[in-house]
């Protein structure tokens, strides 16, 4: 076919495709107030999962390269013994580094010896034991980030059935080493791969946000990251819920948004700037993967990543990503609906003293005259019969945290 005629098909495809999609559109009730249009994504990812965003625990914010069998099965036990799982939180994340650098004579990816003796098929036995979900990570492209290992581009099915065969419950695919072409040509053979491999594998996408993954990723992945890597500080994890916040509308049971893994109890933010990451990332539906060493957390991390309120935003079955509702300087107001009329409320002081925080009843969607009561959810506290705003001081760099329960 003549390249223009073959232009022409491809248009028209699309157009069918837009004009069959209109149809399925979910009746968007939840539009109020301020927030954005909803584009729940349609033709989700036939695999069941990622209906509320993923919990769990990933290693590299903390670990980096360094990461062994016995790391693994630590955090495996700590996650039960802490509490953590039973607050929510299932997946036991491997990141880059886990492989041989090279393919076996069969072209199967290799544990590597020296770091997961044992194998990962056992490895993963053992976190099945405990309840938990075991989580790998490859690459669409010739060899992971790190570069000490391979990557998946050209054995796509090859690494999901080993994966499955292993009993691996989830994928982070990153973007290293691709050969130039688009992550829209790359991601989708994987997805495949994953769906055709007998098991229910969970597909989180990396490519950093490359090529607005938001508009094609709905349809191959139950989450797509939306930035470049998170760093332990207050300047990359405010930029991250920012870049993060305009693709809110598209996000849904079955697909997430992802401003990246949590850097909470890493050390470099304070605990009220930890506080603020948590609530943000609760409020806008993004996975909470845990990032520090679960075995050695203190108590503020603990209380903080373990905090069922904010938790019960996060996995909320309505599934509607919070957004930045107002701006006014540094003083910032989150929010987002919540099944049964709630509203999650977020406060936060991003300035450097501290500062009154407001939210408007027009600001969040309410009637002006409606009355409700307001759940402190790091205070643990309830307020009756607020109408028509909500008003904390908030520290430098910390938030407050509501649920808003409307009366009448
Ligand atoms: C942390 O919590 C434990 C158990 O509640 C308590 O025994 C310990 O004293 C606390 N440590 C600190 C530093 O607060
Ligand atoms: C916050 O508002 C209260 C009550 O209006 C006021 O007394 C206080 O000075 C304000 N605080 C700041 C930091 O502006
Ligand atoms: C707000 O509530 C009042 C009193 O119940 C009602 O008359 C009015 O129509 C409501 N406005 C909106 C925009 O829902």
């Amino acid at each position: 076919m003549a390249s223009s005629a073959r232009s022409l098909v491809v248009v028209l495809l699309g157009l069918c495709m837009l004009i069959l999609n209109a149809g399925y559109g979910h009746g968007s009730k939840v539009e109020m107030g301020s927030y954005s249009k909803r584009k729940t994504p349609r033709n989700l990812l036939d695999n069941g999962l990622g209906r509320t965003p993923q919990m769990g625990w990933n290693s590299w914010n903390h670990f980096n390269c360094k990461i062994e069998e016995k790391l693994i099965r630590e955090t495996a036990d700590a996650m039960v013994s802490s509490g953590l799982a039973a607050a929510g939180y299932r997946y036991i994340n491997l990141d880059d580094c886990w492989a041989e650098p090279n393919r076996d004579s069969q072209g199967n990816m290799v544990p590597k010896a020296s770091t997961f003796p044992s194998g990962i098929k056992a490895l993963a036995d053992y976190v099945h034991g405990k309840g938990l979900k075991l989580g790998i990570y490859s690459d669409a492209g010739t060899q992971t980030c790190s570069k000490t290992m391979p990557g998946s581009l050209g054995y796509e099915e090859n690494d999901a059935k080993a994966f499955a065969s292993w009993g691996i419950d989830y994928l982070k695919y990153d973007n290293c080493e691709n050969t130039g072409t688009s992550p829209k040509e790359r991601y989708p053979i994987m997805s495949k791969a994953l769906l055709d491999s007998g098991r229910p594998i969970f597909f989180s996408l990396c490519e950093w946000g490359q090529e607005d993954p938001a508009t094609w990723a709905p349809k191959i992945g139950n989450s797509w990251r939306t930035t470049e890597d998170i760093s332990d500080n207050w300047d990359s994890m405010t930029s991250r819920a920012d870049q993060n916040d305009k693709w809110a509308s598209y996000a849904g049971p079955g697909g997430w948004n992802d401003p990246d893994m949590l850097e909470v109890g890493n050390g470099g933010m304070t605990t009220d700037e930890y506080r603020s990451h948590f609530s943000i990332w609760a409020l806008i539906k993004a996975p909470l993967l845990i990032g520090c060493d679960i075995r050695a957390m203190n108590n503020q991390t603990y209380e903080i990543l373990s905090n069922k309120e904010v938790i019960a935003v996060n996995q909320d079955k309505l599934g509607v990503q919070g957004e930045k509702v107002k701006k006014d300087g540094d003083l910032e107001v989150w929010a987002g609906p919540l099944s049964g009329n709630k509203i999650g409320l977020v406060l936060w002081n991003r300035g450097s003293s501290t500062a009154n925080v407001t939210a408007n009843w027009a600001d969040i969607g309410l009637n002006s005259s409606t009355v409700v009561e307001a759940r402190d959810l790091w205070e643990h506290s309830t307020k009756y019969s607020i109408k028509g705003e909500l008003s904390a001081t908030v520290e430098s760099h910390a938030c407050k945290m509501y649920v808003l329960t409307p009366k009448h």
